[in-house]
């Protein structure tokens, strides 16, 4: 019998997935499950899959790894797709995609599964990641395929074959988590005029129940990597986990907008993602201190694309490669304090310094002790203005 190794969550979905695999394409199903937000229940995840016909199930912590080669990068990159979104989701399923593939490889499997829908971009990023690892490998899109058209006729399907499944009541919306922040979808959300009620959110307090006063907090970057914060040096997963629970209490990184997914369709989406937002907006403050405005303003045409490309199921292409390794030349600087000011869902920079700081107060003074040479200014407007005298309507 032939293998399939199946990006398992253990939820309803990839449950059923198990068993489908099996009886539809007579597979030995092997799961893959990752931890890349919440730890879950390991025996529990096992004996969920086991139950639902897997013959093995790999559980495994990457955190580590998310947070080193996928959100570091990002974060260098200053990546925000349309300008808001940190791509949490995007930035988590190249990650699954190139371990599914490790999997596969070892265990001799011919197939690897996943439980994405046919409407969105994770199957993009899964399937172009797994293809662009090893070509050799054949995807299978359960959902994509399947006859069950409802939560119902699933949860009919586990009943009837056994499969554990949690009696919870049913989230309404549909949701993707990991440290890097939240994705929420589906429900009343897809009203684009209606605000998202309240219990839509989960890692952020609204702005009227954060505390009446505002909290300060330091974060200190060593060669672009936050290593403290507020003084202590915490490992990067526990810093950003920290980050998400202090910056979420004051109601920072809400994001509610209308995106363009890749598959052509407009959606709303609404994120939460509080410790990227700050450690973005710290990371961008500290690297505008010590560098200097050509490399700023040109790095900005580059995030974008960058954004785009990790968006777009894009992270192991040569472009995307190039890029890091741009954005990875000035890290050397990047070394510093960022002080940041939460107030009512607004993460402010009000502090920065660093000894690699461009920033010259000399210079900058409008008081005492100001050396910039202001008469040079005479001539350099005159060279710089030459081109487009008598130019004008
Ligand atoms: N629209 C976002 C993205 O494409 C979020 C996707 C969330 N995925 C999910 N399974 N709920 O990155």
């Amino acid at each position: 019998m032939k293998k399939v190794v199946l990006a398992y969550s253990g939820g309803l979905d990839t449950s059923c997935a198990v068993k489908w695999l099996k009886q539809e394409h007579g597979l030995q199903v092997i799961c893959f499950c990752a931890f890349i937000g919440e730890v879950k229940d390991k025996t529990k995840l096992v004996k969920r899959a086991e139950a639902a016909g897997a013959i093995k199930t790999y559980v495994v912590d990457l955190k580590g790894e998310f947070a080193r080669d996928f959100i570091m990068p990002a974060l260098w990159a200053h990546a925000r797709y349309e300008g808001k979104y940190p791509l949490a989701t995007a930035l988590g399923r190249p990650l699954i995609a190139k371990h599914l593939v490790k999997v596969a490889q070892k265990e001799g499997a011919a197939y690897v599964a996943h439980g994405c829908t046919g409407k969105g971009n994770d199957q993009v990023r899964l399937e172009v990641g797994v293809r662009t690892l090893d070509p050799k490998l054949k995807i299978i899109a359960p959902l994509r395929d399947w006859e069950f058209k409802t939560r119902e006729e699933e949860i009919e399907y586990a009943k009837k074959h056994g499969i554990p499944i949690e009696v919870t009541k049913a989230s309404p919306y549909s949701i993707d988590k990991n440290i890097w922040g939240i994705a929420i979808e589906a429900g009343i959300l897809e009203n684009p005029m209606k605000e998202p009620p309240e219990d839509a959110y989960v890692m952020t307090k609204a702005c009227d129940k954060t505390p009446k006063k505002p909290r300060y907090i330091e974060i200190a970057f060593e060669e672009g990597v936050p290593v403290r914060l507020n003084g202590k040096t915490l490992p990067l997963v526990d810093l950003i986990e920290e980050l998400n629970e202090i910056a979420g209490e004051y109601g920072v990184g809400r994001f509610d907008m209308i995106e363009n997914r890749l598959v052509g369709i407009k959606s709303r989406e609404v994120y939460e993602a509080p410790a990227a937002d700050v450690l973005l907006k710290a990371h961008e403050e500290l690297e505008g201190f010590v560098m200097d405005r050509e490399f700023i303003h040109y790095k900005r045409l580059l995030s974008e694309k960058y954004a785009e490309l990790t968006y777009f199921g894009l992270w192991f292409s040569p472009l995307k490669k190039a890029l890091d390794a741009f954005f990875a030349s000035n890290q050397d600087r990047v070394t510093g304090k960022v002080r940041i000011k939460l107030d009512r869902g607004h993460a402010i920079c009000v502090g920065r310094t660093s000894k690699h700081a461009l920033y010259k107060e000399k210079l900058a003074t409008y008081s005492k002790g100001d050396i910039f040479d202001r008469k040079a200014s005479v001539g350099f407007m005159k060279i710089w203005g030459l081109p487009y005298e008598g130019m004008g309507e």
